[in-house]
């Protein structure tokens, strides 16, 4: 595994709650941010620190768009294979150890997230309040252009965050980068059940190998919230209010530039909850669907675009959209 192929998304753990109470940034020569440490905001503006209630220029990008990577650091996204980030509370506990404050606290075990923190206790319990994390991708090789309507999720894994090695799946048909590459970000949002309503972004300059396909991305469109939530009272999904194919990030709980609007205790997540399928996003192509109404509580479900090209590696189809109701 090359480390080009390894990028770093860092959860700190908060003594012995489970898993989704820590603090998480993602790790990687390619990120913004990389360097930034407690003293260099005036504020703890560190990549793992939790975003909420905050500006605009705070927030996205976690404020960092001014500590760019080095020329030439991408994070490579393979089409149709995994490309592998590591999780870890610190960078001192990835690969990238070398320039942590702190050096190297990496343990023998290799997907220890958190050497210090009492990982123990939620690698043991706590799994089954994991809500996913996501990958969103802009076609722009000028992040400070990127706006949050540009970046379309193209991967999610509804069980980050776990392992410091996480798989993200890159859909096989994720077209070619423009010269000078794609931006790229790194989005988290944890279960209520042990507090604050925390957003987490890094964003980090990337580039799509082995592009086989060159239909372009849909423009995204905000996710909406359609899975049984017995949490919250509701116990039916509504498949016909989902937003299927291409779709913007989760922005919540900022005092600017929301597209969710939950309250505290029902935060919108990276899983079937709003239609974000484990693994590839391979629907957010232009040539996705052949039908694709607008969702509502009523509407009727969308048609997939059922050639050889547009559903190669879906892993549903309409048949089974219609006979499996999302679960949350
Ligand atoms: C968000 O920040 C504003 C301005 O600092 C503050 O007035 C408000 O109380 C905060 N809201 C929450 C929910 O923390
Ligand atoms: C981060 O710090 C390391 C060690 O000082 C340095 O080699 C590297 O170039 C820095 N990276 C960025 C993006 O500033
Ligand atoms: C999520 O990451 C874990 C750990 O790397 C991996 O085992 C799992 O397959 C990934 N899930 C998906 C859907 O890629
Ligand atoms: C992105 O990857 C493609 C395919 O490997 C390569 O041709 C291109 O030069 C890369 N772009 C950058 C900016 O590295
Ligand atoms: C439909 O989605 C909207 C937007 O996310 C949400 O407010 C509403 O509760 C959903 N309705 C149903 C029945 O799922
Ligand atoms: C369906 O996919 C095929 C193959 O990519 C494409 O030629 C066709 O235009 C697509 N149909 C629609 C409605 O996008
Ligand atoms: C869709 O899935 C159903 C059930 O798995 C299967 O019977 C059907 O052949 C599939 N249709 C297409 C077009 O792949």
């Amino acid at each position: 595994m090359s480390f080009s192929r390894i990028f770093t998304i860092s959860t700190a753990l908060v003594g012995f709650l489970p898993l989704a109470a820590g603090h998480s940034s993602l790790w990687h020569p390619s990120m913004y941010g990389f360097n930034v440490t407690q003293q260099t905001f005036d504020y703890d503006n560190r990549p793992v620190s939790p975003l909420m209630n905050m500006t605009f220029s705070q927030w996205w990008f976690h404020g960092h768009l001014d500590f760019p990577p080095n020329d030439g650091d991408f994070f490579e996204l393979p089409a149709g294979k995994p490309a592998t980030a590591e999780i870890a509370c610190n960078k001192g506990a990835t690969s990238f150890f070398a320039s942590s404050e702190g050096g190297d606290i990496r343990t023998t075990n290799p997907n220890d997230v958190c050497p210090n923190s009492g990982s123990d206790a939620f690698h043991t319990k706590g799994f089954d309040d994991l809500t996913g994390c996501a990958l969103a991708i802009a076609y722009n090789n000028d992040a400070t252009t990127v706006q949050p309507e540009d970046f379309t999720v193209f991967s999610v894994n509804q069980t980050c965050v776990w392992t410091r090695f996480t798989d993200f799946q890159v859909p096989a048909r994720m077209p070619p980068c423009p010269a000078g590459g794609c931006t790229c970000a790194f989005f988290w949002i944890h279960s209520p059940d042990s507090g604050g309503e925390q957003n987490y972004m890094n964003g980090f300059k990337c580039n799509v190998t082995g592009a086989t396909s060159t239909v372009s991305l849909a423009v995204p469109k905000v996710p909406r919230r359609c899975g049984a939530d017995s949490a919250n009272g509701k116990w039916h999904s509504a498949p016909g209010n989902c937003t299927y194919g291409a779709k913007q990030p989760l922005y919540w709980f900022q005092q600017e530039r929301n597209n969710m609007f939950e309250g505290t205790y029902a935060p919108p997540f990276y899983t079937d909850l709003y239609e974000f399928r484990d693994g590839p996003q391979d629907d957010i192509f232009e040539d996705s669907y052949v039908y694709l109404p607008d969702p509502s509580p009523t509407a009727p479900l969308p048609i997939l675009n059922i050639t050889s090209e547009a559903a190669v590696s879906f892993p549903w189809n309409t048949t089974r959209i219609e006979a499996a109701p999302l679960e949350e």
